[in-house]
């Protein structure tokens, strides 16, 4: 019997340049949703694909000299060829130039000016031509595109109009009633701001034949194109069967969840939700705005030449180390910073040192000391109970987890599971048991209990890195796919039948050596312009460094300031007393990845106050751009109230 249904899209890219880091991010993060829940044994369907339509693909057809149709199906192509670079399972891949969806978008606009959801009324506004939206003379910002910052063009024309405004209060009902349908939850409130601060207006569906040709006619006038958007939205649901294969899209619709980055938000919660309630159709269960990659601290642009092309950064490291750093450096939702600094410091540390050598370190003593099979585990004994037990804390809280997009705490917790084991082996001392015989059931134990940990991880990892999941199980000698694995099924312990024969491949991640790195880097974005150091005549004396009292604090308490983009209020453990400390980190950190972190504080600082809240003390901190990197501790335990010198 199929299992629950699942439906999960990206948004679809624009084919008017390359594709870009920022494309492959959600296009990951959407993949690795849909593997889980197909481990899981839902019925998915992922849809991603390309927006055709419209100026700017118009433009860069131009640009090329090509007609618009072959400049799309060469860059679709890119897309396409990306995708299977990234091991991406997508389910379907749509082109808005499809026939299949020109049709649905006539059949919905056509529905739509039936019902009289949709009129003509003349237009006069300001034009952003690269965002393609009309402005109010109010919205501008110095004259300018309040969204891109580019000149607007004063334009007055006839046009089409779809009834969005009336909607509002719906929407805005709509939003309240169901909390997870605008993700992560500092989103919603400002979508709920944006309605409830102004009037929400129609919603201007043409464009003029003679200004735009590039475009899919209305059914009701052939003197003009659809608006890009109005046609892309569209694109979820003609890409599961609307209208024409109605059982299709009844069994997939609605979506579980959209995937979008931040700044596309209003169109997709608000644009799409009025569309759909005017169809007569449900609205998705969840969008999900995720935040946007800076490249060494600065916006990445085409004039910056800071472009980061996932082509080459496959060809660099490998589709799996990306898949992984990207979800795990970043809370979802939030903004990060990406530099091949930092690519290459967690493949070489997370990926080859801590999985990877613990992989072939067990490996290897499976074969030194039991014959190279996977022996039958005896009485259990010191540690683990533990060892269980983290594991069967990871899966129970899987879902949940995956409910909420919390790709960087997975693997975190994962990774957790593996620094684990790497201690369950220092602390029990195979070589050692190995020595005697009277040893010898402990160490049976003991090497199975890591294999089966590495069979827990390999099933874990799957949806991050399916083919390091599939090396993984098949050199610890399993024919099963990771695939075929429901998590669900590891919350017993045990599932790896003793007696396999394991395999010693090549290692998981070769390490990146100095050589490579700096090769690598030679060759990368340029970096972050940190502001200028400090010149002769401002330096300070040894004496007067010392005066700032210097503390190793723990952060035990992390708090959102109500009206503060920026401010979180911590509360930072010193040993001797507890601080509060006001904080301006609120756009790199979510409050409940800060617990436990440790951070450097200046323990003698006059108290401040800020936004109304006392702040005693001030918390250390690397900043570029907009990107802020608390400082802390390389390794170590370092306690509260350690001295910083
Ligand atoms: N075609 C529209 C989407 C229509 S969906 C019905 C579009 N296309 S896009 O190609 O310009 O952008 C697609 C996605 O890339 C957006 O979700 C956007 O947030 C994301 N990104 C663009 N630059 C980005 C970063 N620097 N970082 C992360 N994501 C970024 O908009």
């Amino acid at each position: 019997m199929p299992g629950k249904k699942f439906y999960i899209t990206t948004p679809i890219y624009y084919v008017n340049d390359q594709p870009h880091i920022g494309h492959a991010y959600t296009t990951i993060a959407a993949d690795v949703v849909a593997r889980y829940k197909r481990q899981r044994g839902h019925d998915v369907f992922f849809l991603t694909g390309v927006d055709e339509h419209g100026q700017k693909v118009q433009e860069a057809a131009k640009k090329r000299n090509v007609p618009p149709k072959q400049h799309c199906d060469e860059l679709c192509v890119r897309f396409k060829d990306l995708w299977r670079a990234l091991h991406i399972s997508n389910d379907y891949f749509i082109r808005t130039t499809d026939e299949a969806h020109k049709d649905a978008v006539r059949s919905a606009l056509q529905k739509l000016h039936d019902k009289g959801e949709i009129y003509k009324g003349s237009y006069e506004g300001w034009y952003c031509l690269p965002d393609e939206r009309f402005w109010m003379e109010k919205d501008l910002v110095d004259g300018n595109c309040p969204e891109c910052g580019r000149k607007v063009e004063h334009i007055k024309e006839y046009n089409y109009f779809f009834k969005m405004g009336s909607r509002k209060d719906w929407l805005v009902e709509h939003i309240r009633s169901h909390p997870d349908f605008i993700q992560p939850e500092s989103r919603r409130n400002e979508v709920l701001g944006f309605l409830l601060s102004k009037d929400l207006g129609d919603l201007c569906i043409s464009r003029p034949k003679e200004r735009l040709a590039w475009g899919i006619p209305l059914p009701f006038d052939e003197g003009y194109v659809t608006y890009v958007w109005f046609d892309a939205l569209l694109n979820y649901a003609s890409g599961v069967g609307y209208p024409s294969d109605e059982k299709q899209f009844r069994t997939r619709w609605p979506a579980s969840f959209h995937l979008v980055g931040k700044d596309i938000l209003t169109t997709h919660s608000v644009y799409w939700s009025t569309m759909l309630e005017a169809l007569g159709l449900p609205l998705p269960e969840s969008i999900f705005a995720h935040g946007w990659w800076t490249i060494n601290g600065r916006k990445m642009s085409k004039s910056l030449q800071n472009v980061v092309e996932p082509n080459q950064l496959v060809d660099e490291f490998g589709a799996e180390p990306i898949r992984y750093f990207l979800l795990r450096e970043v809370p979802f939702g939030l903004d990060g910073d990406f530099s091949r600094h930092a690519l290459i410091g967690r493949i070489n540390s997370d990926l080859a040192n801590n999985l990877g050598n613990l992989f072939s370190r067990a490996l290897q003593m499976i074969m030194k000391f039991s014959g190279g099979e996977v022996p039958a585990p005896g009485a259990a004994g010191e540690g683990d109970a533990e060892l269980k037990s983290i594991a069967g804390g990871i899966v129970e809280g899987l879902n949940a987890q995956y409910q909420v997009l919390a790709f960087s705490k997975i693997l975190a917790s994962i990774w957790h599971l593996v620094d684990f084991s790497n201690k369950y082996i220092v602390v029990n001392e195979p070589w050692s048991l190995a020595k005697s015989d009277e040893k010898r059931a402990r160490l049976n134990t003991v090497l199975y209990n890591v294999a089966e940990s590495l069979r827990i991880t390999a099933v874990l990892i799957y949806p991050f890195m399916p083919q390091t999941a599939g090396r993984m199980l098949d050199q610890l000698g399993l024919k099963t796919d990771a695939s075929g694995v429901d998590p669900g099924s590891l919350k017993e312990w045990g599932g790896l039948p003793s007696g396999l024969k394991v395999n010693l491949g090549d290692a998981l991640f070769p390490r990146i050596d100095e050589k490579r790195a700096k090769k690598i880097l030679a060759g990368a974005e340029p970096a972050a312009l940190p502001d200028q150091a400090t010149e002769e005549k401002d330096r300070i004396t040894i004496e007067d460094f010392m005066k700032v009292d210097l503390r190793a604090g723990v952060i035990r308490e992390a708090e959102r300031i109500e009206k503060s983009k920026k401010l979180l209020k911590l509360k930072v453990d010193i040993g001797s007393e507890t601080r509060q400390v006001c904080a301006g980190i609120a756009e790199s950190y979510a409050p409940e990845d800060l617990l436990g972190k440790k951070i450097i504080l200046v323990a003698n600082l006059q108290p401040a106050k800020l936004m109304g809240i006392e702040s005693q003390g001030m918390v250390l901190a690397a900043s570029a751009g907009d990107r802020i990197i608390l400082a802390g501790f390389n390794g170590g335990e370092v306690g509260p109230g350690w001295k910083v010198k």
